[in-house]
């Protein structure tokens, strides 16, 4: 199968819109390590002044681990989706988030300006069609000293961790989605990962879009080996 990108992707996602907290739901710690990996970011506790960007917001579960962590903090949260969009917008967020649509690639057109203390974007990056060119963007709209984390389906690189992830999805993902009517976005999923950088790589293309201080984590249980966190600042100046 070819990838979903760009417009066929913002439209799988509608579609998909309706179901997608359901099946999250069903992934054992989806929303704990979404936490984990705020926390990664070394924020102050709270969050207390800082603006936060969440990139690929989807139905808000990113968000709601951003704001969990960081009650405090002002959140933007931005997708390309529409009905993704819509889904969490609909969601009580009291004061200090709102929500664009727009994709990442075109963040200032949307009207979305840094400096942002952090950005955050959790199982967004493999969906790109250039994931530098949002490196890049990113890197822009951080003030100095601001911190990156993207919370990402990447393969170690291992075989087992590979057999694994093939496995989740072809015994457990796809056929649940495929009732569901949403075949064709979960085997975008299982491709996509395939086919997205390793670990080791993913991390040297955000040290090459001028990050520091960039580490790889791996998150626990089933994920180990597939999911990471991968935290960076942005020390240097704008690129
Ligand atoms: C797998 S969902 C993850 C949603 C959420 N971050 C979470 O953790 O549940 C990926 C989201 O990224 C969005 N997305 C994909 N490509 C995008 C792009 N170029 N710009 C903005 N959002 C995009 C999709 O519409 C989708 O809502």
């Amino acid at each position: 199968m070819t990838l979903l990108r760009d417009e066929d992707l913002a439209a799988a996602f509608d579609h998909a819109s309706h179901t997608y907290d359901a099946l999250v739901a069903a992934n054992p710690g989806y929303h704990a390590h979404l936490r984990r990996s705020v926390r990664r970011l070394g924020l102050p506790a709270h969050g207390e002044g800082l603006r936060v960007l969440d990139l690929g917001c989807g139905t808000g579960a990113s968000t709601a681990a951003i704001r969990s962590v960081l009650p405090a903090a002002e959140i933007t949260a931005v997708d390309a989706s529409a009905g993704m969009l819509a889904r969490a917008a609909a969601k009580p967020w009291g004061d200090g988030v709102r929500f664009v649509h727009a994709p990442a690639e075109f963040l200032t057109d949307a009207g979305v300006h840094g400096p942002f203390d952090a950005v955050f974007a959790a199982y967004l990056f493999r969906n790109l069609t250039d994931p530098e060119a949002v490196l890049a963007t990113v890197h822009s709209v951080l003030g100095p000293g601001g911190r990156l984390a993207v919370h990402e389906y990447s393969l170690s690189g291992r075989r087992a961790d590979r057999a694994v992830w093939t496995l989740v999805c072809r015994g457990i993902v796809q056929p649940a989605a495929t009732l569901l009517g949403d075949g064709p976005l979960y085997r975008h999923l299982w491709r996509s990962v395939v086919d997205f950088d390793q670990a080791d790589r993913f991390a040297a293309r955000i040290r090459g879009a001028g990050f520091d201080k960039v580490r790889t984590l791996p998150l626990p249980g089933w994920q180990t080996g597939i999911t990471h966190t991968f935290v960076a600042t942005r020390t240097g100046a704008s690129r």
